[in-house]
């Protein structure tokens, strides 16, 4: 049987009013390539996406679009039981605001505070949930940063309990955000790294999904 790949991509969107929202620079193009990657590599492929400008690619098992970071969590924590292997590239919010007006707010003379509260940290939840259903499960996660990248990487390897992590230097616009081209270094378990050199997003999907699977 086909081995069944669950992938998010994209930013999400916290609403403030009925026209703003809070988001992101992620495009999705990482996940999209990963997707497309995937399909190319004969596996079943369940993109879960953001709400981006890129058209997916052809004979996905299943597309779904996630607006919020609690669209995210619905989806993917029903689609991950039954993935064998769990690619988390999306760039969830980690703070939504509080209220969200029906209507569109009207502006006064004073600042406005936004008060925010946390979302769910959905792949930690992952990593909690593949300790009792499936434990063979291959969690995987994307760590974003500007400084610091091993370190923080690692440390969100092991707190949220995955299998491998996916550290990514975003402070470089070379292979940032909406970029054709990334570079990244691969993090497992053993703390192993392993340093994928800048190459187009479609062939560091390719070297991910081969070093990650066995
Ligand atoms: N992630 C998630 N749910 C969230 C936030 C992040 O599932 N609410 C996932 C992302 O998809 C990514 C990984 O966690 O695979 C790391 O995301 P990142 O934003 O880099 O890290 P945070 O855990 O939010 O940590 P920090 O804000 O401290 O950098």
């Amino acid at each position: 049987m086909k081995k069944k790949i669950l992938i998010s991509a994209g930013p999400t969107r916290e609403h403030i009013d009925a026209v703003r929202f809070i988001t992101n620079r992620s495009t999705g193009k990482m996940g999209y390539a990963i997707a497309e990657a995937a399909v190319a590599a004969g596996y079943d492929v369940s993109l879960v996406s953001g709400v981006v400008n890129l058209t997916p690619p052809a004979n996905l098992t299943d597309f779904m679009i996630a607006e919020t970071a609690a669209d995210m969590a619905d989806t993917i924590k029903r689609l991950a039981i039954n993935a064998d292997i769990v690619i988390m590239n999306a760039a969830v919010a980690d703070y939504r605001p509080k209220q969200t007006l029906i209507n569109k707010m009207k502006k006064k003379d004073s600042d406005l505070v936004l008060e925010l509260e946390r979302t769910e940290d959905i792949l930690k939840s992952l990593g909690e949930m593949k300790k009792f259903t499936n434990p063979d499960q291959i969690l995987v996660g994307f760590a974003a940063e500007t400084d610091n990248v091993i370190n923080y990487a690692t440390e969100k390897l092991e707190n949220k309990n995955l299998d491998w992590i996916v550290a990514n230097d975003v402070s470089n616009n070379a292979i940032g955000f909406g970029s054709d081209n990334n570079a990244v270094v691969l993090i497992n378990r053993k703390l192993e790294k392993i340093k994928i050199p800048q190459a187009s997003k479609l062939e560091i999907a390719q070297l991910i999904l081969n070093t990650i699977i066995p």
